[in-house]
């Protein structure tokens, strides 16, 4: 508390000694903005100042909650901090939700990475459900596709390629407790032979390769091998990943996709249904 304090009282004399040499050369240069920018500065440092004298919020995780709420328990499974790579904790909480409502007893995933997501489909599946997860090879280089698809995607696709060269394909399944769940597959999803899940799978994770490319062939692959009854979620529905935002504002134009709030995941359902209140 006394460092914090001390700090903010730092922060404040070095704010009083930039403004009183700036002031006078910013109110010469534009007089009218800086008036109003030296006001919004002023109101928002008066409001921070007291925020941080105030109480600070307290933090709560999951198991917390449930405890606070003294009600149901919501059933999730949720473990491990999430790094660069994964999906984040509110999606990983829209997944477990997902699965553990749609109860699928085939699931496919295409980006295993260090096996994150592979954990959180195979805790919140049913206890006989199987996770088929598939991945690159580590040894297996992206740099082959350097010169056909994104260069953006291609990019943070290396970037987390290369990092399982420091980790392992799935090491996170594979020290929990639900490892016995999960199938572990190796293989370039573009060349990978689908056909043995052919109208087999109920949850597809699409999660793999981000170019344009990588997504149309996933999600022809994931098509194919869904269930009568299935979902496809794709992850990385955001501005940063444009391939991914242009394929699939192009395929909700054939089929009705609904973006999850608060997340980057895109889900279809089969069949395709309208929810509630939208049309
Ligand atoms: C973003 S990570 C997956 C993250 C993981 N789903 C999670 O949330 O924990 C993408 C993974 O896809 C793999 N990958 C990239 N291109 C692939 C391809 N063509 N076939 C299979 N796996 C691929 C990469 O090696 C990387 O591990």
């Amino acid at each position: 508390m006394f460092i914090s304090r001390l700090l903010t009282l730092l922060y404040v004399l070095y704010k009083i000694a930039f403004n009183i040499l700036l002031v006078p050369y910013y109110l010469f240069k534009n007089s009218k903005l800086f008036i109003h920018h030296y006001l919004r500065n002023f109101v928002d440092g008066v409001i921070n100042l007291q925020l941080s004298y105030g109480r600070h919020i307290e933090s709560v995780d999951l198991v917390g909650l449930q405890a606070l709420l003294g009600g149901p328990n919501p059933h999730l499974h949720l473990q491990f901090a999430n790094q660069f790579g994964n999906i984040n904790f509110q999606e990983g909480i829209a997944i477990a939700y997902i699965i553990q409502g749609f109860k699928p007893k085939a699931l496919f995933e295409i980006g295993t990475f260090d096996g994150f997501s592979t954990y959180h489909l195979a805790k919140n599946s049913p206890p006989d459900a199987i996770v088929h997860t598939l991945n690159l090879p580590v040894d297996h280089s992206l740099s082959d596709y350097a010169h056909v698809y994104s260069l953006v995607e291609y990019h943070s696709d290396t970037e987390t390629h290369e990092r399982l060269k420091e980790s392992e394909i799935g090491k996170l399944y594979k020290e929990s407790d639900a490892a016995h769940k999960v199938v572990q597959h190796f293989g370039n999803s573009l060349e990978f032979d689908f056909s043995p899940f052919r109208g087999r799978i109920e949850f597809c994770f699409i999660d793999g390769g981000h170019s344009y490319h990588h997504l149309e062939s996933d999600t022809r692959n994931a098509m194919d091998i869904l269930a009568e009854r299935g979902v496809i979620v794709w992850h990385d529905y955001n501005v940063q990943h444009r391939d991914i935002r242009r394929f699939l504002r192009a395929l909700s134009l054939k089929h009705k996709l609904y973006h999850i709030e608060g997340t980057r995941l895109v889900i279809y359902l089969k069949p395709e249904r309208t929810a509630p209140g939208k049309s």
